[in-house]
């Protein structure tokens, strides 16, 4: 009999995961506490923005393979595999994850568990949740049925998530008897058949496997834009210096372009539980590193400010345009948003900030309801005296001076992803600032000193 599937948490990584466990022929209970998403993923529409997905979610939920439920009763009697999927935000006021939905997630299901079943955390978690959470499976679930806890974590980027789920680069399995590995292989089947690599490992190399993923990444970019530093301290230009380095394979160029830097609902709080979770266990030095990672990331925010101030003069009364706010292109998501963060210090600072995002307007204005949200692209550059490109969406990276120029009120831009061409706007006589290319003068000639 196929295996029936649930996946505990329906946000982002969940609804994807439940979506693609559906595609691949399974049938799945996503569980969400919260009411209103079970209602709008169970009529089969998605409440963020994913290419791809919200296909996926039509095409099975209309069948029934696909359903959701608020119910612990319903998927511990109902499911063979039960996916943890729920956020381990920052916690308020410390660096440190809160599991309080990942702890309460695991012992209500085990608690309504009713046959033997496999729970499967996807969730990114401090290493030694997943022993902690055996622990607490065991004492609450009941004495005569086997309920085994194994790591699975997820990599998937937003704006990819299906194409991740469907066909990852590697699958990574920690803890679990030699039958739940094999469970698992059958749960991946798919992605197996094109020889994935499938590594299966302790419990606590797998949780770390994931951190330490997101952890290389940031400093690959923080790594950058240390340099982007200094080259707009000597001039230079940062994309050359990323292109010359990045082809040395063992560097690599991916991850390497430098600009107002990273943010998301992963990268910067998984830095900082990191460190966090290290320190608890003594090892205060450790990961120290990461917290200039961190601080080198949130220079590049204030960077844009300082520039926008040395083009405006001051920023007070000044009306200036920000395009885009997600955290990156393809996704509406502005936690922990570089691009949201500068718009709301600009405001701070006494500008008029006028913003425009092809899809993460509506979740900008629910964290900053006082900045302006223009109806277009052309409303948010209407009168500017400054434009700031700060999210590298197609439509702003294939803007031509020529566009802006009916509109604006000065030629003045501020690249702060390194996509456009700066001749490109000079030549048109505009002023142009990004984040690490400043040019200098060409050396004078030996013809030309004699
Ligand atoms: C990340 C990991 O890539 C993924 O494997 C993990 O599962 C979740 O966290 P995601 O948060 O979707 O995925 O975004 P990612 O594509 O990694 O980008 C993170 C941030 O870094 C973005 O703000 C992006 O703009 C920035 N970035 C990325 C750079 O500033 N420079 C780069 O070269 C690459």
């Amino acid at each position: 009999m196929s295996l029936r599937i649930t996946v505990i948490g329906t946000g982002y990584l969940g609804a994807t995961h439940a979506a693609c466990m559906a595609e691949l022929g399974f049938e799945v209970l996503g569980l969400d506490t919260d009411p209103k998403k079970v209602e709008q993923l169970s009529a089969g529409v998605l409440p963020f923005h994913e290419p791809g997905l919200p296909d996926l979610l039509r095409k099975h939920t209309s069948t029934g393979r696909l359903r959701f439920t608020s119910s612990y009763e319903e998927a511990g009697a109902w499911g063979d595999v039960h996916f943890i999927a729920v956020g381990t935000p920052q916690k308020a006021g410390d660096h440190a994850a809160d599991m309080t939905y990942v702890d309460n997630a695991t012992v209500s299901l085990a608690k309504s568990i009713t046959k033997d079943a496999l729970i499967v955390g996807k969730s990114t978690v401090p290493v030694g949740t997943a022993r902690r959470l055996q622990e607490l499976v065991n004492s609450v679930k009941t004495d005569s049925l086997n309920v085994e806890l194994m790591w699975n974590p997820e990599f998937l980027r937003e704006g990819y998530a299906v194409r991740d789920t469907l066909t990852p680069d590697r699958l990574v399995v920690g803890g679990g008897s030699a039958d739940a590995v094999a469970t698992l292989r059958q749960v991946y089947a798919s992605a197996l058949s094109t020889d994935t690599p499938f590594i299966t490992t302790d419990l606590e190399t797998a949780e770390l496997v994931k951190v330490a993923a997101n952890a290389f990444l940031a400093t690959k970019i923080s790594f950058i834009n240390a340099f982007a530093e200094v080259t707009e301290h000597v001039g230079g230009d940062i994309r050359v210096l990323a292109d010359a380095i990045g082809l040395d394979q063992r560097i690599g160029r991916r991850f390497l372009n430098a600009g107002v830097g990273f943010g998301g609902g992963c990268l910067p709080k998984d830095i900082r539980a990191l460190q966090a979770r290290v320190s608890e266990l003594g090892l205060d030095r450790t990961m120290r590193f990461l917290s200039e990672v961190d601080e080198i990331n949130l220079r590049r925010r204030e960077r844009v400010v300082h520039l926008a101030t040395e083009l405006l003069g001051e920023l007070d009364g000044r009306t200036i345009t920000v395009l885009g706010v997600a955290f990156k292109p393809n996704s509406d998501d502005v936690r922990d948003s570089p691009a949201l963060d500068v718009a709301a210090q600009l405001y701070s600072a006494g500008a008029e900030v006028s913003i425009y995002d092809p899809e993460a307007m509506n979740n900008a204005r629910s964290r900053f309801p006082r900045l302006k949200y223009a109806e277009s692209l052309e409303a948010a550059l209407q009168g500017s005296h400054l434009t700031i490109l700060l999210t590298e969406w197609q439509e702003f990276s294939a803007l031509e001076p020529q566009d802006l120029e009916p509109l604006v009120e000065s030629k003045a831009i501020i690249d702060g992803r390194n996509v456009l061409n700066p001749d490109t706007w000079t030549d048109r006589g505009w002023r142009f600032e990004s984040l690490g290319r400043r040019s200098v003068p060409a050396l004078a000639t030996s013809n030309s000193l004699s």
